[in-house]
């Protein structure tokens, strides 16, 4: 049996990532998108056995990467996928920018859906691209999809369509009609569709995420995957990834993709995202499960203490996406609150520019951890 990976709070202080080291010691991080676990006993198991063999090179053939990609992707999704088109690249966000880079010329568009991962705002103009948000739409439930102003967009003339899917901050699944129509529109109108899935293994269990690439021929002709192991499984800074196709309509669009890619990733990435993939399912399950508990809790806590913040429970991962406009904070919220209450969000604006009265949390934490979250949010209900 997998033991539970909470880790104590004590040594997560003692933890060197971007997630400890970015605000003052006494600021709660409730920010960044790592989970506040021990990673898997087999992966932790296989680094060390490379570190203590001085086996620290340069990535050559990993064979792993794409057998335990294949093999997982079967298992979990029912999605059959080419070993031979799963290619292995830095991470997730190089992945975005290179294959950009390789199908554009400077000026070209690239649509989003807001309000999403910030980074999607960085890496488009990184290449002289132009961002074309298509925002989604709140609803009751999940925030919806306009397909309408979707296809307005493409008509105008898109390069590609950057989908995050799942969905970074809201944890929307894309249905499987919303991407079979997704793809009917990409077919029609010629953009390629990057489906960034690296939230994808984290899907709660009464849930179905469907990849892209699985759900028609028009996907498979218009669509490549990025995604890696590294948030699943907790592994962000080894850096490692892979980049999926399953045509060879996309591979001829993908030709000037650098072969560097591979060597540009880290050893200890590849082989961890391998073994990540064929054999820590078990690890990735009673993450699941604590985030599951970690999700109840929130939604308990925001319930008690400040019913009028909005919360849109999500289908999978850790992060939600919380309106705290009926708590008036002021101008930014999450500036004032690491400044009087000492505990870090990612400030709505940071994942487009309307939505100054958000914030996003990360719940993969200790219950006291999150208790003291919205304990923070409380201090303006009025
Ligand atoms: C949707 C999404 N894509 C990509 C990344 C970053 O991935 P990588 O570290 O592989 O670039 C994140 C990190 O939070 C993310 O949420």
């Amino acid at each position: 049996m997998t033991k539970n990976p909470l880790t104590d709070l004590t040594s997560l202080k003692t933890r060197s990532s971007s997630k400890w080291r970015r605000f003052a010691p006494d600021v709660l991080p409730m920010h960044v998108a790592e989970m506040d676990y021990d990673i898997a006993e087999n992966i932790k198991e296989l680094l060390i056995s490379k570190v203590a063999n001085s086996d620290l090179g340069y990535t050559g053939p990993v064979p792993e990467v794409a057998a335990g990609f294949v093999k997982f992707a079967a298992e979990r999704w029912g999605w059959q996928v080419d070993p031979k088109q799963v290619r292995l690249s830095t991470d997730v966000g190089v992945s975005a920018v290179e294959i950009l880079r390789a199908i554009s010329k400077p000026g070209d568009k690239v649509v989003i859906n807001s309000p999403v991962y910030s980074s999607f705002f960085e890496w488009i103009p990184e290449v002289g691209l132009e961002v074309v948000d298509v925002p989604l739409v709140p609803a009751e439930v999940q925030w919806q999809l306009d397909l309408v102003a979707l296809e307005a967009a493409f008509k105008q003339g898109a390069v590609a369509y950057l989908i995050c899917h799942p969905h970074n901050p809201l944890g929307k699944l894309f249905t499987r009609e919303e991407l079979v129509a997704i793809a009917e529109l990409a077919k029609k109108y010629n953009v390629l569709v990057i489906s960034d899935e690296i939230h994808g293994p984290l899907t709660y269990a009464d849930q179905e995420f469907v990849p892209y690439l699985s759900v028609s021929e028009a996907a498979r002709e218009t669509g490549v995957c990025i995604t890696a192991a590294s948030k699943s499984w907790n592994v962000a800074g080894l850096k490692a990834s892979v980049i999926v196709t399953e045509s060879a309509k996309v591979v001829e669009k993908l030709k000037k993709l650098p072969a560097a890619l591979h060597w540009r990733s880290g050893l200890l990435g590849a082989f961890a995202m391998g073994e990540a993939f064929s054999n820590s399912v078990d690890w990735l399950d009673a993450a699941i499960e604590l985030n599951l508990k970690s999700r109840e809790l929130l939604g308990e806590l925001l319930a008690k203490h400040v019913p009028m913040v909005k919360y849109w429970v999500p289908e999978s991962g850790y992060l939600a996406w919380l309106d705290v406009s009926a708590l008036n904070i002021g101008e930014n919220p999450a500036l004032k609150i690491i400044e009087e209450q000492r505990v870090a969000f990612v400030p709505g604006v940071d994942l487009g520019k309307q939505y100054g009265q958000y914030v996003r949390i990360n719940f993969a934490c200790h219950p006291a951890s999150l208790e003291r979250a919205v304990l923070a949010l409380a201090a303006y209900a009025k």
